[in-house]
């Protein structure tokens, strides 16, 4: 994945209440940092598409700023990732109505997104609906090659490839590339504290932003098994275990394997030096993060400078549609 060069790659993510945790991080934000290198590549924040359920003003913002806080925390100070905010892009929408009109209400029905929240919720909003819509605008408006996503995503990916292959076809054009999904996330194995995979909806995450008293008190929590103390212990079936492969060198891994299979080494040694290597893997994110909490005005050049950079690619796409349909 971190050969391909050249192209263009686009992903978004939805602000959310909760804090970013490492599974987020190597499931989703280091593959986009590491594929960076080398391709143009965009980082939308998906605000509207958290309108189809976010509808507490303050809420929304804060989650918003979060996010982004987050993100430029992580990304390294010399990143060319264009980060920018999905509302601010004049035209963005329509050109999303123009698509609606090629888009087949039969194809939306099979949204798995749609069915999902129908089979949940009694009545559901047209947001949810046009969901795939609005994504595929997000996508192909960027002329985006791949588009990073976790498995739950594919089909929107797969969506937008119909919904540009239908305009193209309407308007005997060549006007939108056709984009393909980029999924990672199998690469990683990733436990929780109770050792299944890790999950904002298992709430067993571990957080990255969190005061180290919390992050202490969540990875003490590490559910393992209950060898005593002194006696060897098995790091290939240890959940601590494999989360210290995702941050420790090879060289560490080693040592600490060892300490594993002698004796007197305990489930709480091992969780101590976990907590040590997330605080030294994530030093500078963290110091960043809390700084941009003391002064969000920190990141608002960057946000401004992605936001026009952005803009500017829609407003041209915008005219060369007009014309293309006939408006
Ligand atoms: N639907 C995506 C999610 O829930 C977020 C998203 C919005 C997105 N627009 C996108 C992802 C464009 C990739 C490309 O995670």
């Amino acid at each position: 994945m971190t050969k391909t060069k050249g192209k263009t790659i686009l992903t978004g993510v939805k602000p959310t209440g909760n804090g970013m945790h490492i599974g987020n991080y190597f499931w989703a934000v280091k593959p986009i940092i590491d594929i960076s290198i080398g391709n143009k590549t965009y980082l939308m924040l998906a605000d509207l598409h958290s309108l189809t359920s976010v509808h507490d003003k303050e809420t929304l913002a804060q989650n918003k700023k979060n996010v982004l806080m987050e993100y430029f925390a992580l990304l390294p100070d010399d990143s060319e990732i264009i980060v920018f905010e999905q509302s601010k892009l004049a035209r963005h929408m329509d050109i999303m109505w123009i698509l609606t009109s090629v888009t087949p209400y039969s194809l939306m029905l099979r949204a798995h997104s749609f069915k999902d929240s129908q089979a949940k919720n009694a009545d559901i909003n047209m947001a949810v609906f046009n969901y795939p819509i609005l994504m595929t605008a997000d996508i192909i408006n960027f002329d985006a090659d791949l588009v990073p996503v976790g498995k739950d995503q594919k089909q929107h990916i797969e969506f937008a490839r119909d919904i540009a292959e239908n305009f193209n076809r309407t308007y005997n054009t060549e006007f939108f590339k056709l984009p393909s999904d980029l999924i990672s996330e199998d690469l990683w194995i990733i436990p929780g504290t109770d050792g299944r995979k890790m999950s904002k909806s298992y709430g067993n995450f571990i957080p990255i932003f969190a005061s180290e008293k919390q992050l202490k008190k969540t990875i003490m929590s590490i559910v393992t098994d209950d060898t005593p103390l002194e006696a060897p212990k098995n790091p290939d079936t240890c959940n601590v275990f494999s989360l210290i492969k995702l941050f420790a060198s090879d060289e560490k891994q080693q040592e600490i394997r060892a300490k594993y299979l002698a004796w007197n080494y305990g489930y709480g040694h091992a969780k101590l030096e976990l907590l040590d290597l997330i605080l030294e893997y994530f030093k500078l994110p963290r110091e960043k993060y809390f700084a941009f909490q003391n002064d969000y005005s920190l990141i608002e050049k960057r946000l401004q400078e992605g936001n026009k950079i952005a803009g500017d690619i829609i407003s041209k796409k915008y005219l060369d549609i007009i014309h293309l349909v006939g408006l």
